[in-house]
């Protein structure tokens, strides 16, 4: 029985920690392309919803220097995470 429980519990975990994001309908693929490539590297996928679109506007000043995008990519990712559907 323990055993169970221990599978059990493993099996959360390891749904939690999957790179899933919830939005995936957008009209801006590729701007979620770059954001799937350019933006997991560091630290797990944001949803865009846990961000309001003026907060993705602060937020990318910062991570534009971590991520090394061009402008024309940041439009692009920014397209996509301050669409709201
Ligand atoms: C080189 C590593 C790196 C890359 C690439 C990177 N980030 Fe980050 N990101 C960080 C670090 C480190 C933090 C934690 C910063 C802090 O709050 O001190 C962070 C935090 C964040 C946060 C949380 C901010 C908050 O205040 O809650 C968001 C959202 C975010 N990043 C989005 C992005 C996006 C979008 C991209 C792609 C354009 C990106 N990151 C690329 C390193 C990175």
């Amino acid at each position: 029985m323990k055993f169970l429980i221990v599978i059990f519990l493993f099996s959360i975990f390891i749904g939690c920690s999957t790179k899933t994001i919830k939005s995936t309908n957008t009209k801006f693929p590729s701007g979620q392309k770059l954001y799937l490539s350019k933006c997991s590297g560091c630290h797990r996928l944001y949803d865009r919803l846990e961000y309001t679109p003026h907060q993705w506007d602060s937020i990318m000043v910062v991570m534009r220097v971590k991520a090394k995008t061009n402008p024309e990519q940041e439009i692009e990712i920014l397209n996509y995470l301050k669409e709201r559907n």
